[in-house]
């Protein structure tokens, strides 16, 4: 099935080799990207469009910032690869400040969002047979509805998204799944058993759910009240996307377990992490849990790079500072081809009205003005600009939402 148009485009040979050659797990835009700069990206026309995806917020300081890429240029000049088997000269450093933006003593290194999920359920049952006491194989882990966790069999088990696990059963037990946003639902759900609540502070695949003000803090007093660990999925939600390093700092909460991913490899390669106190990740030893490439040179290079740009705050505060704007601006679609519209920071879920047409409509007509967003759950748009978006391009962008809504 192709996405592609009959003219014989540069643009629509690439589309129909893809069609031809790669297996049909997403249903991208027909745009064929060729190179990106900061906010943009060409595609190989030539045609220039306004990234307002990010690759789902793993672009948070754009593409190739000059930092970034001369992080990882640097570092390609001087070891790319060690695996774990031998120490490499970066891993400490980036270990030492990722744990420190955290406030946290140690740092697992992975690569993939969904694998720093996964180490952090592998870290929660072990934490929970090995110091709280749980029975063998008894351990369980709450979840939310509509969560999304990434795509591996023991993540898509405990999804409520039907396309997620349909087919690929059977699932890892030990879940249990209540309400999002429902922090009595997690207070009846807790029982002696029961590890850790993993939950993501804003549900971005779900449209930028926020949950109720408060919620956060709550979960944070039953963890503690209850001895199970709090685990935080910032994997979206985290590295300066809300206006603050992570969304749990909305609430002033601090989780006993942050999953971080996507923008920690700044745009470049996958870098995933868990990072939590030494009560917590020291439970795992030599042999239990481990990546080929987890915690590599070239990872950590650029690591590191992306947590000293958080340090000095102007990234979050752009975001706080821009995401006020897009706010208003998106607030006076509201009963003009929009019903619902929630903004953290520089992150939105915009809910087109069915009468102007589906989410993915809109995202199509966007393109064809020069835009790029995603569109989730049928009639949402996510809208996650990189954080060096200037207000005028964010004006421009929404101008061209604007004339797409009227039709
Ligand atoms: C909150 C959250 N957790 C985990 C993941 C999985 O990350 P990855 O696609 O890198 O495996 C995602 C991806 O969108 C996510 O949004």
């Amino acid at each position: 099935m192709s996405t592609a148009t009959n003219l014989d485009t540069k643009a629509v040979r690439i589309i129909r080799t893809e069609d031809d050659h790669l297996a049909h797990n997403y249903h991208p835009l027909p745009v064929v990207v060729a190179t990106g700069e900061g906010s943009w990206v060409t595609d190989v026309e030539g045609k220039r469009y306004l990234d307002l995806l990010s690759a789902y917020s793993a672009l948070n300081f754009g593409h190739r910032h000059p930092a970034l890429v001369a992080a990882a240029t640097e570092q390609l000049g001087r070891l790319t690869l060690t695996s774990r088997a031998f120490h490499n000269d970066r891993l400490g450093a980036f270990a030492t400040a990722l744990a420190e933006l955290c406030g946290k003593d140690l740092v697992l290194p992975m690569n993939t969002g969904a694998e720093a999920v996964e180490t952090g359920i592998k870290t929660a049952r072990a934490w929970a047979y090995r110091v709280k006491g749980v029975p063998t194989d008894a351990a369980t882990i709450i979840v939310a509805d509509g969560n999304f966790h990434g795509r591996t069999t023991t993540i898509v088990g405990f999804s409520d998204d039907e396309s997620a696990r349909d087919g690929f059963g059977p699932f890892t037990p030990g879940f249990v799944r209540v309400p999002y946003g429902d922090a009595d639902a997690i207070a009846a759900a807790i029982d002696e058993n029961t590890a850790a609540v993993l939950v993501e502070p804003i549900q971005g695949e779900a449209g930028v759910i926020i949950p109720p003000e408060g919620y956060l803090a709550r979960v944070r007093e039953l963890c503690t009240e209850n001895n199970v660990l709090f685990i935080a999925d910032e994997i979206q939600s985290g590295l300066g996307r809300v206006g603050t390093t992570f969304a749990c700092d909305r609430e002033g909460v601090v989780p006993d377990v942050y999953l971080l991913g996507k923008a920690l490899g700044g745009g470049i390669l996958p870098v995933s992490a868990v990072v939590a106190d030494r009560d917590v990740l020291g439970v795992i030893h030599p042999g239990e849990h481990g990546s080929t490439f987890g915690g590599n040179p070239l990872a950590a290079a650029v690591g590191l790079r992306v947590v000293e740009m958080l340090s000095s705050g102007e990234f979050q505060q752009r975001a706080a500072a821009l995401g006020e704007h897009l706010k208003t601006k998106l607030d006076a679609f509201l009963g003009h081809g929009v019903t619902e519209v929630r903004v953290a920071g520089l992150w939105a879920g915009v809910d087109i009205d069915p009468a102007i047409g589906t989410g993915r409509e809109i995202a199509e007509r966007l393109l064809a003005r020069g835009v790029l967003v995603k569109d989730t759950h049928g009639q949402t748009i996510r809208i996650a600009p990189p954080l060096v978006v200037r207000a005028t391009e964010l004006d421009w962008a929404l101008d061209q939402l604007r004339v797409v809504l009227e039709g």
